[in-house]
């Protein structure tokens, strides 16, 4: 195939997920376009390509065609990657489930450097020697020590010139296969056992401030089911069920390594399998199923800052409650979320404040 660095063109109808009227965000950016054009200049014919960490499909569906294997690890890609492709592409959601030897591997740089790194240690042992790594990512979002891992795990480094605040970053793999050092075996404070935290894991080192707060203001009772709803490593779950150990816990998260982390580290606790879901919020769940929620919400979706996805936990979670079910939530003080709360649930209790957070109570 000749090269022709308009082989491969972004579809301007590509959406974000979920779709929200009036919601203006583009569902690619410039170092999308940056990657494809420089991927049309390859003359690609049958090679296999890994790729990785494709926002909302802009990459996967514009390579259609090519020996092309996507992963992710987010549910909200992943749906967005689906519905953008026509259901072409389904990317796998686990890296175990990557299986070499790659010819390419095409990366957008994720946030978290842990992440970048357990990625860049699965592909050391899945291309085959002297592959091409190509990866991208906005000038804005670099993450610092990016080009040092790429250097130690892959090889030696090159970089694109800068083209609309995106960048790329060029290696090829001449070192030795590293093992990931990724999950990990993390002490938590109050915890018996440690937990297991794989490297996408929000708070990955070390028990959040937020999370810390509401474990010391759990609900008293028994609650036949609890739902920890944005799990992260199942804290809150596994403290709920060590207080009322006849519970039955359901763990849900977008990201696949905040489910793997709250399984494994369920099982250093308890003996039967927790149920985990992998979804955005709690959508498409049962309703009137669960007597407690607990939710430490986010307050950011990849890049996107804003509270939609707090919100939408809190619809999801009045929606999952049996009625007389009560959800518990820490939120930073300044949020307004006992009004948004109030919407919904009608009363809005605050249990406990202090100079950073509150934890709030509703009953459905
Ligand atoms: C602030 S962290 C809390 C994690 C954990 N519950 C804790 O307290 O340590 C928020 C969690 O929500 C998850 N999350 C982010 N967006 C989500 C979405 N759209 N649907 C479900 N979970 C989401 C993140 O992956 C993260 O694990």
């Amino acid at each position: 195939m000749p090269p022709d660095p308009t082989r491969f063109a972004i579809d301007p109808a590509l959406q974000r997920y979920p779709r929200m009227a009036g919601d203006l965000l583009q569902a690619w950016d410039a170092a999308d376009a940056l990657l494809l054009e420089h991927m049309g200049g390859l003359g690609l014919t049958t090679e296999r390509i890994a790729l990785l960490n494709d926002g909302f499909g802009a990459l996967g569906c514009a390579l259609a065609g090519l020996d092309l294997t996507s992963y992710s690890d987010s549910y909200v890609s992943s749906r967005a990657m689906a519905l953008n492709s026509g259901g072409r592409l389904r990317p796998v959601g686990s890296l175990d489930e990557l299986t070499g030897p790659f010819d390419l591997a095409v990366l957008r740089i994720p946030k978290n450097l842990a992440f970048f790194e357990d990625q860049l240690c699965h592909l050391s042992q899945l291309l085959a020697p002297g592959a091409a790594v190509v990866c991208a990512f906005m000038v804005k979002h670099q993450a610092r020590g990016s080009f040092e891992l790429l250097d130690r795990l892959i090889g030696p480094t090159r970089t694109s010139l800068a083209h609309k605040k995106a960048r790329l970053i060029f290696a090829e793999l001449t070192r030795s296969p590293t093992p990931s050092p990724y999950p990990q075996d993390v002490p938590l404070d109050g915890f018996a056992h440690p937990f297991v935290h794989h490297s996408n894991l929000f708070s990955r080192e070390k028990l959040d401030i937020g999370t810390r707060f509401l474990l010391a203001n759990l609900p008293r009772g028994d609650f036949p089911c609890v739902l920890d709803l944005g799990c992260g490593d199942g804290a809150l779950g596994i403290a709920a069920r060590l207080q009322s150990p006849a519970s039955q816990v359901v763990f849900a998260d977008e990201s696949w390594m905040a489910l793997c982390s709250a399984q494994a580290s369920h099982a250093r606790y308890f003996p039967d399998e927790p149920r985990c879901v992998w979804t955005h919020c709690y959508e498409g769940q049962a309703p009137e199923s669960v007597d407690l929620v607990l939710c430490n919400p986010p307050f950011h979706q990849g890049h996107t800052v804003g509270e939609a996805v707090a919100r939408q936990m809190f619809a999801d979670a009045h929606r999952a409650l049996r009625p007389g079910g009560r959800m518990r939530v820490v939120a930073n003080a300044h949020l307004g979320y006992p009004s948004v709360l109030r919407r919904s649930f009608g009363r809005c209790r605050v249990v406990a404040t202090n100079r950073k957070f509150q934890v709030l109570e509703v009953t459905r």
